[in-house]
């Protein structure tokens, strides 16, 4: 495993809008296994692919330090309720702002391995979740914020 630069705000590859993963294979294994060390290296709850400059449907959620969620081409199937928490993002330092995000989200991905797998979340795995996949459409949380921290 290696840990990967992280993209900051203010580069254009943040804005694109990350392509579907077609083929579950080593270098899928390794981007994620990257992706997992260069988030927990940097204390981040989340992290998606074009952060670290690639750009695929790829994010990782792990709010609680012990359950980690592998979304390969997630797709929100429900969204309920609302939130509103604050937010940041490895990719934008020192800047933290509160958010409004569904309260429950239902989410159908792939895992890594190509294997269907829905998930029901809520609170604040609710909130990484869609700050996560916002990534993948080049949507920043800054972008959503309401009041700047
Ligand atoms: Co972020």
């Amino acid at each position: 495993m290696a840990i990967r630069n992280i993209v900051k705000m203010g580069d254009e590859l943040l804005r694109q809008k990350s392509r579907e993963v077609t083929e579950f294979n080593d270098s899928l294994c390794q981007l994620l296994d990257d992706m997992y060390e260069t988030m927990v290296k940097n204390d981040g709850v989340g992290i998606a692919a074009p952060q670290v400059g690639i750009l695929k449907r790829a994010c990782i959620v792990c709010v609680d330090g012990k359950t980690v969620y592998e979304l390969i081409n997630p797709v929100i199937v429900k969204a309920s309720g609302s939130q509103i928490g604050k937010e940041g993002c490895l990719s934008v330092p020192g800047i933290g702002g509160e958010v409004e995000r569904p309260k429950k989200l239902v989410v159908d991905c792939k895992n890594r391995y190509g294997q269907a797998v829905r998930y029901k979340v809520s609170d604040f795995t609710a909130v990484a979740f869609s700050h996560e996949m916002d990534h993948l459409d080049g949507i920043l949380f800054v972008d959503k914020m309401i009041d700047r921290e």
